[in-house]
C-alpha cells in the first residue's frame, strides 16, 4: 500500500503555508517535540511513527543560527526511526550571499552551512536561492536539490494588481528575476546597478529611462534585507521622474525596524512571498511547492 509522506512542520506553525501543504490531502502531519530546556540547549522528540516512511520537513530557516542545531537533532531522531527518505523544504535558504570569501580570512558560510546540512537528508527543496557566483546548488549542496522560481507566481500577482507596469532590478543579479518576470507579463523591464559600500549602504545607478515614466516602477529581488537596495533605488527613480514603486521581494528577510523604515520612505507598498511568515506576505507559494512535492 502506498503511504502518504508524513509532513513535519519546523517554525511555521503559526503560518498558514504550512496548513496549505496539509490540506493538499497529499500528507500525513507528523508531530514532533521541538523546544528548549531552561537552560537554552535543544529538546527534540519525534512522536509520530516514522519506521519506512517518507519524511518531508517544511523548515523556516530564517535566523538560521538558532534553528540548525534543533533541524540535525529531528533529521537524526527520524534516522533514528530508520525513515525511508527525508526531504528538506527551506522555502528561504539561508547564508547563500556569503558565495565567495571577499576578504581574507572570512568563513565562505553558505557552502559551509551546506556541507553541515547535507548529510542530514536526502533532499532539499527551495525556491529562488541566491544563487549569484554559483550556478546551480549542487555545486554546495551534496543531494538532491530542486531550486524553484516564484517569477511566474510574481506575475501572475501583477498582472492582477498593477496596471502598465515596468519591472526594475535593481542590480545585476536581479536581472534573472526582472527579465523573466517582464517576459511572462510582456512589459518592459530595466536594470540598475548597485555598489555596495556597507550592510546598510549602497549607491544605486539608473540607467537612462526615458519614455518609460509614465509605467509604473515594479522593484523587483530576491531577498529583502535592510530595505536600503529599495529604499535607495526609489530615491534614483524619483530623479529620474517615476513615480513611487511597488516593492515586490521573494523572502522577506528584513528586521521590523528595516521594514518600518522601507515603508516609510517613498515608496507605494511592499509584498512578500509567504516563504517567509510576515505581515507583507501577499504572494502565495504554497501551489509552486505542491507542485514540486508531488513527485515526491
Ligand atoms: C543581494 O545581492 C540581494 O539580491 C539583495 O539585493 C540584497 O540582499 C538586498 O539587501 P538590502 O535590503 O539589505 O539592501
Amino acid at each position: 500500500m502506498h503511504l502518504k509522506p508524513i509532513l513535519f512542520d519546523f517554525f511555521y506553525s503559526k503560518d498558514t503555508l504550512f496548513t496549505e501543504l496539509l490540506n493538499s490531502g497529499q500528507f500525513e502531519k507528523g508531530e514532533a517535540d521541538i523546544r528548549r530546556f531552561p537552560d537554552g540547549e535543544s529538546y527534540v522528540r519525534v512522536l509520530s511513527q516514522c519506521n519506512q516512511r517518507k519524511v518531508v520537513i517544511l523548515a523556516n530557516l530564517h535566523h538560521p543560527d538558532d534553528k540548525l542545531l534543533p533541524l540535525l537533532f529531528l533529521c537524526q531522531a527520524l534516522k533514528e526511526q530508520h525513515v525511508e527518505h527525508i526531504t528538506l523544504i527551506s522555502p528561504y535558504l539561508p547564508y547563500m550571499r556569503q558565495d565567495k570569501r571577499f576578504h581574507e580570512g572570512e568563513c565562505v558560510t553558505s557552502a559551509q552551512f551546506a556541507s553541515i546540512l547535507s548529510p542530514s537528508i536526502d533532499k532539499i527543496i527551495t525556491i529562488d536561492p541566491h544563487l549569484h557566483r554559483y550556478s546551480s546548488l549542487s555545486e554546495i549542496y551534496s543531494v538532491d536539490n530542486v531550486v524553484l522560481k516564484a517569477d511566474k507566481t510574481i506575475a501572475e500577482w501583477i498582472k492582477k494588481n498593477i496596471s502598465n507596469p515596468l519591472i526594475i532590478g535593481p542590480d545585476s543579479e536581479s536581472e534573472q528575476w526582472a527579465a523573466a518576470t517582464a517576459e511572462l507579463i510582456n512589459c518592459p523591464y530595466l536594470v540598475l546597478s548597485k555598489e555596495r559600500r556597507g550592510d546598510r549602504e549602497v549607491k544605486i545607478s539608473a540607467p537612462q529611462a526615458r519614455g518609460l515614466s509614465d509605467h509604473t516602477p515594479v522593484l523587483v529581488d530576491d531577498i529583502i534585507s535592510t530595505g536600503r537596495t529599495m529604499i535607495e533605488t526609489a530615491k534614483v527613480l524619483n530623479t529620474e521622474g517615476f513615480g513611487a514603486p511597488v516593492c515586490i521581494g521573494v523572502h522577506a528577510v528584513f528586521s521590523e525596524r528595516d521594514y518600518h523604515a522601507l515603508r516609510n520612505s517613498a515608496i507605494e507598498k511592499v509584498i512578500t512571498c509567504n516563504t517567509i511568515p510576515h505581515h507583507s506576505n501577499g504572494i502565495d507559494i504554497a501551489n509552486l511547492l505542491l507542485s514540486s512535492v508531488e513527485a515526491t
